[in-house]
This record gives C-alpha cells, structure tokens and sequence, in this order.
C-alpha cells in the first residue's frame, strides 16, 4: 500500500508538471486472446467457438462476450481506470468514440503461410497481426480526415499493439516442436511485431504500448502438458517450469532490444514496452498476497485432470468441465489465459510501473478503485 500511494503521489506531482491536456480519449488495440473482446466470436458465430458460452463471462458480464476469461481483461481494466468505455471489437461495426479492438483470439504475429512453409496447420484463426492491420488501414479515413484532424486525433489515442505472438509459440510448442525449431522463429515473430509498429507510425500513430510475453512456464496448459518434467526442471519457488519462462524473457528481451532501436529512429513518438512478464512473476512469486488461493497453478474451469485440473478430452466451456467455487482466489482461468481477478491484479502492476515509459503520466486522474483487487495491494515498482 504504501508503494503505491508514494507511486500515485509521485505519478500525479510529475502529471501536474508535464501535462495539463489529461488522458487519452480512444484505445485501439491489436493482439489475440489476452485483449479480444469480441472479434473471434463474431467472426465464428456462438456455435463455432466455446468462448461463446458460460461460464466465460460469468463473474463480471454475467453472460459470454467472446473475451477469454471469467470476466474483463487487463484491456477492460486499463480502459476503465481511464474513464473510458469498453473497447469495442472491430467485427461489432461501427467507428469512433472509444476506439475499436482488432484483437482476435487464436491470432499469430506471423502469417498463416509462414506456417504452412513449416507443416503446420494453423487452426485457431487466419486473422493475424498483418490482418488486424489491414482493418485498420481500412477504418482510418472514417476516424480522422484533414492532416491536422488525423494528427490530433493521434495524439490522443493510445494504441496497444499486442500481446501477439504468443499463439506463434503455442501452435509450435503443440505441434510438437522442438525447442531449438521455436527458438528460431523468435526473430521472425518479433520482427512481424516491429513491422507492425513501424507501420502504425507511419499511419501517424503516435503513442504505443507494445506488450511481451506472459511467463508460459506458470501457465497451467503449458505445466500440463510438460508434466513429466524432472523435478529440477520447476522453480521451486513459484512451481514455474524454468526452461518455459526463459523461453518466454528471450522473446521479450529480443523484443526490447528492437523497440528500442524504432525508439532511436523515431524520438516523435512514445512507444512503451509493457512488461507482461514481471508484471505477472509478481503474482505468482506471492499468489496469497495479491488474494489468490493455496493450488493457485491450476485452472479454475477444466475438467479434473493432473495436477492442474485440465484434461484435454474436455476444455473449459465443454460439455464434462466444470467451474472452480471461487475464480477470484485462482489466477488460470481455463489453462491458458487468467482470470479477471489476476487481469485485474496485473493491469494495475502495469499502469503502476511495469509500462515503460509510463503512459499513465498522461493520466492525472486513473481510476485506481478499479484496479484493486481488495487485497489492498496495487503492484508498483
Ligand atoms: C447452434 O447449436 C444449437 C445446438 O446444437 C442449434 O440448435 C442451433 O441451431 C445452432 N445455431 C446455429 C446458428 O448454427
Ligand atoms: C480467412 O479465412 C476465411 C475463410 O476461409 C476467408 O474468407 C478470409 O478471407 C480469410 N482471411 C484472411 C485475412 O486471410
Ligand atoms: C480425462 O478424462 C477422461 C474421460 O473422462 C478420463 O478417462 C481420463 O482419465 C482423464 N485424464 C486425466 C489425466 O484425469
Ligand atoms: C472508479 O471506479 C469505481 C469502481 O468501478 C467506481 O465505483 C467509481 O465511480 C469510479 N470513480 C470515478 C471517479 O470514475
């Protein structure tokens, strides 16, 4: 508690300084699960994908939205604590006030024909980050038209370009790929990712979040299906498999070095890195004290198995799983994303320090009652 408050007290002292103008009016957002709000259930209709029924969506929304969790996003919460309305999907139709989500669920950072050059099949989705930005190249002239409309229209839209690339990973690591196969690719995925960013600047974006990776080693799908790791294989601190999250911090750190390259080139614009990773270590380095329960690893909604309550013959939402008794004290949802309470804990861990640079300096008056989880603890560092 009292980080924080030194935190917020520090962050509204430099606010009152630096800018009196206040936050961001729209949101726009590219990625996949970790910020879908809609898109790939639009695009599937409710009998193509399980996000389109309970229990996703019961603890907040009370009914399935197509987000891939009990509840909102990290997306919902940083839009919320900003005073602005829920990002909209793109696939919902309509332009304007608020901003438009492009993320879709399942969604790469590469396209589907670099996978099939690899022999895989991607299954999920084909609307990948070059698609996403398609659409909006597409919806662009309806937002802003005279050069210097479209210029302050930019300076006051927040754009988030990620999580993506995840699924990148996850397509390789089911298919059964090797280590040292998906560690080559990670070039390629972020490259994809940095392209997109350069493109964006070039449409005139002028303030980026780009997200990293979450540590995959603590995700109960990834435990799940590595359960036959040796024992030195886990952290014994946080049951984390460790071979995963390194994984995960070389992605981030590859991903690092080339924003900060695109920051050199273009000193104009504000491109942050979100720091998923630590932002999420946090939670599962003391799950009790942010809240969560005492098996804080394993899904909240699966059907039973393992260790981690998830058997591949049924997933979340299918017929044969069930939901834990209290999504708030679990930080899996399903396996492989959170629940809103986790979402809730990180999206304050990142507007209190783990975007870099801060983007909530822009924002004198975040609603930070949104972002506490009642443990009484907003992360900051
Ligand atoms: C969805 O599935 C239900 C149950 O199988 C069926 O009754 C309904 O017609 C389907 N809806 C669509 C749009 O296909
Ligand atoms: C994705 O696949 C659908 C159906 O096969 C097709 O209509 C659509 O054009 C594809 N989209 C992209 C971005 O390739
Ligand atoms: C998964 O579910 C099937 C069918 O209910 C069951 O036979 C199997 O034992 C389960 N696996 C685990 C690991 O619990
Ligand atoms: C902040 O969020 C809380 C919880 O959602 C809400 O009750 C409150 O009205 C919000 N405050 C402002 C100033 O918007």
């Amino acid at each position: 508690m009292a980080v924080s408050l030194s935190f917020r007290l520090f962050a509204l002292a430099y606010l009152h300084a630096q800018h009196a103008s206040g936050c961001y009016t729209s949101i726009f957002s590219f990625g996949d699960s970790l910020a879908d709000t809609g898109n790939l259930l639009l695009s599937t209709g409710s009998n193509g994908t399980r996000v389109g029924r309970l229990p996703y969506g019961e603890t907040f929304f009370h009914s399935p939205t197509g987000r891939f969790s009990d509840g909102r996003l990290m997306i919902d919460f940083i839009a919320q604590a900003m005073g602005l309305p829920f990002v909209r999907p793109y696939l919902a139709g309509g332009a304007g006030g608020g901003g438009v989500n492009f993320a879709v669920a399942g969604a790469t950072a590469l396209d589907v024909h670099y996978f099939e050059s690899m022999g895989m099949e991607i299954k999920w989705t084909n609307y990948s980050l070059s698609a996403q930005l398609e659409w909006f190249r597409h919806l662009l002239p309806s937002l802003c038209s005279s050069a210097s409309g479209c210029a302050a229209f930019m300076s006051d839209a927040l754009f988030l370009v990620g999580e993506i690339g995840g699924n990148d990973y996850n397509h390789a690591f089911s298919a059964g790929r090797s280590l040292t196969e998906i560690t080559a690719m990670v070039p390629d995925v972020v490259r994809a990712i940095t392209s997109a960013v350069d493109e964006l600047i070039g449409m005139g974006v002028r303030t980026m979040v780009v997200p990293g990776n979450f540590p995959i080693g603590c995700s109960a799908a990834y435990l799940s299906r590595f359960q036959n790791e040796k024992r030195d294989s886990y952290d014994p601190r946080t049951g984390c498999i460790k071979w995963l999250n390194a994984f995960a911090e070389y992605h981030n750190r590859l991903l690092e070095e080339e924003l900060r390259r695109l920051r050199c080139r273009h000193p104009d614009v504000i491109i942050s890195y979100a720091d998923y990773y630590q932002a999420a270590m946090e939670i599962y380095a003391s799950p009790q004290d942010h809240g969560f329960g005492e098996s804080p690893l394993a899904a909240c909604c699966g059907s039973g198995g393992g260790d981690y309550n998830l058997n591949s013959t049924a997933g979340c939402g299918e017929e044969g799983s069930s939901v834990c008794s209290d999504p708030s004290r679990q930080i899996s949802w399903d396996g492989l994303h959170l629940t809103e309470a986790a979402y809730r804990v990180i999206a304050g861990g990142l507007l209190g320090g783990h975007i870099m640079p801060s983007i909530a300096r822009a924002c004198p008056e975040l609603n930070w009652t949104v972002l506490d989880n009642g443990a009484g603890y907003i992360s900051s560092s």
